[in-house]
């Protein structure tokens, strides 16, 4: 889904992002299941993931990353007038997070809700967020992608647990006064045909846990990730070639691209695909796995506080996730 360019210019006033104290190691893992620190360096890219406490949901992760976007923002949570949770770990089925996030936040003017397009989905509410301002429903927006993904691992499946962990990002979206930065360009897409390749089968009305089916791990992450490799190559490549495309740009223009942190032969595909050279190119899933919608928004966050890019660079961000969805955003910092 393509958008022709908005009148109001929408900017990012500000990121952050929080991640749990607790780190699990690939070497731990190595005592749960039949794995190795090596394979899981070799094949993924990852070396360590967090994971939340038990008493930690992914509202407090949330509300965490929000306060220091907001800070960033220089924006008080009362001036918060939309508040959008991207997460597949709710805190409960209802009411969505993002409510209580806003009642965390004390952001009593926002109207919150939540989204629902797995690791795609702070790019899905990124885009939605900058139509509603761009449109004048809004005149800001905090948008947040948080999981708690170890609420839903198999902890006895190697194929999968070595892959998530828990955390959250957020970012602050406003209308650009002059000279500010602007969300140039935005692309989301949706595959229905292919959500048996990646997909939580139970806990839904589809099939409701009960007595019976409570040990049979109905309720977690369930992958075909050789499939899901491929595609995630090559949507996610012509995602973003579409975002730059319509941006007017050329690779050699883009100063970072913040791609979903998911594995790091993705990733060195996508950069390869893209000719953007792999020191331009944001990875952080080295130390957090991937956290499903949480880890585009905590990459934008850490690249943005490490000086990876700085004010009118040129960034690109590029998702993929369960559903199948993919989406990416071309932005003028
Ligand atoms: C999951 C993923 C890392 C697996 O890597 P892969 O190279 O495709 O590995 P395969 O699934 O083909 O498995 C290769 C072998 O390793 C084994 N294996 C799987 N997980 C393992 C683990 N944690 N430790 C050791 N061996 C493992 C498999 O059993 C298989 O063994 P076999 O050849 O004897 O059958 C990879 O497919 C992937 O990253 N997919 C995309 C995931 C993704 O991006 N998801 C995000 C969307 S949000």
């Amino acid at each position: 889904m393509s958008e022709s360019s908005s009148v109001v210019e929408v900017c990012v006033a500000g990121t952050g992002s929080y991640v749990p104290e607790r780190i699990l190691t690939n070497g731990e893992l190595a005592k749960m299941v039949d794995t190795s620190d090596e394979w899981i360096v070799t094949r993924t890219g990852i070396r360590e993931r967090r994971i939340a406490a038990d008493d930690e949901f992914t509202s407090h992760m949330s509300t965490k990353a929000a306060l220091r976007a907001l800070e960033q923002a220089g924006m008080t949570a009362g001036e918060i007038e939309l508040i959008v949770v991207a997460t597949i770990t709710p805190d409960t089925p209802t009411p969505a997070t993002a409510c209580h996030v806003q009642h965390q936040l004390g952001a009593s003017n926002a109207v919150a809700f939540d989204i629902s397009a797995a690791c795609s989905g702070f790019l899905y509410a990124m885009k939605i967020c900058k139509r509603l301002i761009s449109d004048g429903a809004f005149n800001n927006a905090l948008i947040i992608g948080a999981e708690k993904l170890s609420t839903v691992t198999n902890w006895e499946d190697r194929s999968t647990c070595v892959l998530f962990g828990d955390g959250a990002g957020a970012a602050v979206l406003r209308k650009a006064g002059p000279g500010e930065g602007s969300i140039v360009a935005t692309e989301m897409g949706t595959d229905g045909n292919l959500t048996h390749l990646l997909e939580i089968p139970g806990g839904g009305s589809a099939c409701p846990i009960t007595a019976q089916n409570a040990g049979q791990h109905l309720h977690t992450l369930n992958m075909q990730g050789k499939e899901v490799f491929k595609i995630a190559v090559n949507r996610m490549k012509e995602a973003a070639e579409k975002v730059i495309e319509r941006a007017g740009w050329r690779a050699e223009d883009i100063a970072c691209v913040i791609p979903h942190q998911a594995n790091l032969r993705i990733i060195d595909a996508i950069a390869d695909r893209l000719a953007v050279p792999n020191e331009r190119v944001f990875v952080n899933l080295d130390k957090y796995g991937n956290t499903s919608a949480a880890a585009v928004a905590i990459a934008l966050d850490e690249a943005n506080r490490t000086g990876a890019f700085k004010r009118g660079d040129h960034i690109v961000l590029v998702v993929f996730g369960a559903g199948l969805t993919w989406a990416a955003a071309a932005i003028r910092w």
